[in-house]
This record gives C-alpha cells, structure tokens and sequence, in this order.
C-alpha cells in the first residue's frame, strides 16, 4: 500500500519563514456547482477538511469567492483551532453574481472588506498567505498595491501572493511589498507560465500552478509513459503531479477534491519519486 503522507513532497519556506510540505490542497472543490452555494455532499467535504492533517496536508488554498464564503467557513469549521504548523492561504479580488461568473475587483476598500471578513470566517487573526486573486484593470495598480502593503504593516497579513500575473507585474508589485508566492495555471498539459516559473525559482517565490491534474489523460493515454504508470503503479494524474514536483523546488501544487478517495489518490503522488530519465521521457509527451 502506498504511504499516504504529504511531507514526502518535501518542504517549501512561504516567504522565507513559513515552511510547509509541497504538496498541498486546493479548497475550490467543496463548495456547489459552479463554484456557488454549498457543496452537494456536507459531510463529505468536512470529511475531505479533516483528512488534511492525518495526511500531514498543511497548505490550503482558498478563497473568499469559492461560494462565496462557503469555502472557508467549511475550512474554519472543520480545522479551527488549526494545529499547529497548518497554513490556510486565502484570496480576495473576485466578486460573484452567480454560478460561474466572476469579476475582478480591485477597489480598495473591497480589497480590505476582503482581508477583514476572511479573517472573521477563518477564524484567524492574521491571514499567513493572502493573494490578490487578480490584478484589477479597471482600478489604478498603485491602489491596490498600497492598500495591500498597508494591511501587511498593519499586520492583517504575513506573505502576499499574486494570482495569474506576469514577471512584469511581480516586479511592479515588489516596489511595495515582496511578492512570497505566485499563482498561476500550470500544468502537465499547459507550459504557458513557464517564464513566470523560471523567475520565481530564481527570486526564491513559492509558484501554485493551478488546475495542476490537467494532463493526467495525456500521460495515461501516451505509449512512451506506459512503463513509466507501470514502474510507480501510479495513475497519469498521479504521474502528472509527481512531474509538477519535480520540475521545479519552489512549486506547490494544490490539487482540490470534494471526496476523501480523491484527496487520498493525489496525497499518494508525494511518494512518486520520477528519475530524471523518467522526468526527460515525460517533458518530451509534454512539449510534443
Ligand atoms: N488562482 C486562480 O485563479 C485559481 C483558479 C482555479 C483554481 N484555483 C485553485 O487551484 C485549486 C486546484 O484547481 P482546480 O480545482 O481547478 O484543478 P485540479 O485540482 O487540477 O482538478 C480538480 C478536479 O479534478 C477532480 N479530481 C480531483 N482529484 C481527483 C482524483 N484523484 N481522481 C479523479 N478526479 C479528481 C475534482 O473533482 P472531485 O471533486 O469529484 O474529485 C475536480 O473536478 C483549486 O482548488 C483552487 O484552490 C485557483
């Protein structure tokens, strides 16, 4: 039986002070259809919440907007009090009208309201990990950015993060406050943050590639990877997060789930140790 454990991702430090292992998980999943309203399965997902810490899972990625609101208090009501060492990284810069529909806004008194109420649902008195979901166009950069350093000085936050940016954009954001981890899509199957990956590892900025089961098909479907799925007895999704580990130290990826067998499967890919040969044979699938 392959051991279920977390740390066997290795460690990252958020920020150069908040270690926690590399392989995390998303909370996006358990709320309802459309990413609006409560999820389908209550218990099921307070199931999913409380397997984290048995798991040695000690990242959680949420947001104020997955629910709304529903995502972290299911978070707060099955965690809190946290044990010790748990980090719940949170977001604000998205409003909802409804099932699928999402808006930027980077106001910042919505930015605040976002930081103040996530910390009320939380339960927390400091957010560890707040990221700006996403950069508004319709707002002056300067006001985000200000209003963010200043919550950070007022210490409402710890680290910030950015969500689907540019190295350009990282290195505005760091004229006013340092930028500890970046989240964009990546995967297997979609390389296009590549360059923002590469900088990140170079500037020592924790990067969570998003959607990160993507490619999982690709890799099942593939003669080339066949021995590879067989050597590790592992699924393409599982073989798709171990490629997401190994490409890079600084990467944590957050597969989300709303069932416990799900959330089991990915914990599973920490163990997957791929050779470098393994590695070369799957980044030529990848970029083919
Ligand atoms: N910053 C951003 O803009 C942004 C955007 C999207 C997501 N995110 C974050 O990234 C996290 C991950 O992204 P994601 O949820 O889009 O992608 P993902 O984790 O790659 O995939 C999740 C999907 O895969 C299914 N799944 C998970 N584990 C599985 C397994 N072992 N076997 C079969 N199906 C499985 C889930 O359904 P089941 O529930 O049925 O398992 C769900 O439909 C989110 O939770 C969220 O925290 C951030």
């Amino acid at each position: 039986m392959t051991k279920l454990d977390a740390s066997l991702s290795g460690s990252f430090a958020i920020g150069g002070d908040l270690k926690v292992n590399r392989l995390g998980f998303g909370a996006m999943r358990i709320t309802g259809k459309g990413i609006w309203g409560p999820p389908e399965n209550h218990d099921e997902a307070i199931r999913v919440l409380k397997r984290l810490p048995e798991l040695n899972v000690d990242f959680i990625d949420t947001a104020e907007s997955y629910g709304p609101y529903i995502s972290e208090d299911l978070i707060a009501e099955a965690l809190a009090p946290y044990a010790q060492g748990t980090i719940v990284a949170t977001k604000s810069g998205l409003t909802r009208t409804g099932p699928d529909e999402w808006h930027h806004v980077g106001r910042p008194e919505f930015l605040r309201q976002g930081v103040m109420t996530s910390l009320r649902r939380l339960k927390l008195e400091r957010l560890d990990l707040w990221q700006l979901h996403r950069i508004d166009a319709k707002t002056p950069r300067a006001d985000q950015f200000e209003v963010i350093a200043a919550m950070q000085k007022e210490g409402l936050i710890r680290h910030v993060g950015l969500s689907e940016v540019s190295v350009a954009d990282i290195e505005e954001a760091q004229k006013y406050f340092k930028v500890a981890t970046v989240q964009n899509l990546y995967n297997f199957a979609n390389r296009k943050s590549e360059a923002v990956l590469d900088y990140c590892e170079q500037n020592g900025i924790g990067f969570i590639p998003w959607f990160p089961l993507a490619g999982g098909d690709l890799v099942e479907g593939h003669d080339d990877a066949k021995a590879i799925l067989q050597k590790h007895n592992a699924s393409g999704s599982q073989i798709a997060l171990a490629w997401l580990l190994k490409r890079s130290p600084v990467m944590l990826p957050i597969p989300g789930t709303g069932k416990v067998k799900h959330l089991e499967d990915n914990v599973a890919a920490a163990a997957v140790n791929l050779s470098d040969e393994d590695f070369a044979t799957l980044d030529g699938i990848a970029g083919r």
